[in-house]
């Protein structure tokens, strides 16, 4: 009977009826007037994936410098982009269950963070490689203070929040969904620290963090559980 209401032609309907529920309202808000289109990403580099890999560590010291928007649209591309369409899907740098992608990408700008951007919470879309302001406020120290005071992190430009929307991936995988949702974070992590490499930027990774505080203090839908931080900058 599932299989009959899912299922046109062999092909599940139910990563279209998911996204549309639940990406929709916030792609559209992205895609809409206030939403900041990201210049174009590179599909090539000069550092091979082994350099990358061999070079790739947990940063903790960054510079007081910002990044050009072509950087942060780099770094977020890499980190969960659209590299391909199949059958009117988006797929993306990272593989997904079901290609249902259940993770969402914030970044918290400081204050001259990325050239052109002012400080505050940003919503990456990758369907269409914008950005959305959801909030003006450099937030960094709040950050790293509900991070068990890491307060290494506040020196970096931005600060990326890799969130974790479990319905998207439960609806089809049951509790399963939710153990994939964070290996699909894990999956992101990675794809920022190697694009971080391949472009001369640093990257860190903190998972000790207050997931209600860093909520309340991002504004950010109760259901984007925080499961990593990626501050991201120039190396000290
Ligand atoms: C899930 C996870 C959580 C982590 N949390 C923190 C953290 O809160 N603070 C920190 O300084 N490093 C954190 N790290 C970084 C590890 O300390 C680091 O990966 C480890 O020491 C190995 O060093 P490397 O990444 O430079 O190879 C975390 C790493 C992972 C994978």
């Amino acid at each position: 009977m599932e299989d009959a209401v899912f299922t046109l032609r062999g092909f599940s309907l139910i990563p279209l009826i998911t996204g549309l529920i639940i990406f929709a309202p916030f792609c559209s808000l992205a895609a809409g007037a206030s939403g900041i289109s990201l210049p174009a990403p590179s599909h090539k580099g000069t550092l091979t994936v082994e350099e990358a890999l061999k070079a790739r560590r947990t940063h903790r010291s960054f510079k007081p410098r910002s990044l050009t928007l072509k950087q942060f649209s780099q770094i977020l591309w890499g980190a969960y982009g659209v590299t391909a369409k199949s059958s009117g899907y988006d797929l993306k740098t990272a593989p997904s269950a079901g290609a249902l992608y259940p993770i969402d990408i914030y970044a918290v700008v400081g204050q001259a963070g990325v050239d052109t951007l002012r400080p505050g919470v940003y919503h990456y879309c990758p369907e269409n490689h914008s950005i959305e302001c959801t909030k003006e406020r450099d937030l960094r120290a709040a950050v790293a203070k509900h991070s068990l005071r890491q307060m290494w992190m506040a020196k970096a430009p931005v600060i990326l929040v890799i969130t974790g929307k479990y319905a998207r991936c439960c609806v089809k995988y049951g509790r399963r969904g939710v153990t994939y949702t964070h290996i699909e974070a894990g999956h992101v992590g990675q794809n920022v620290f190697l694009q971080a490499e391949a472009i001369g930027l640093k990257a860190g990774i903190v998972g000790a963090f207050n997931n209600e505080q860093i909520i309340k203090t991002l504004g950010i839908p109760a259901e984007h559980d925080p499961l990593l931080m990626m501050p991201v900058g120039f190396p000290d």
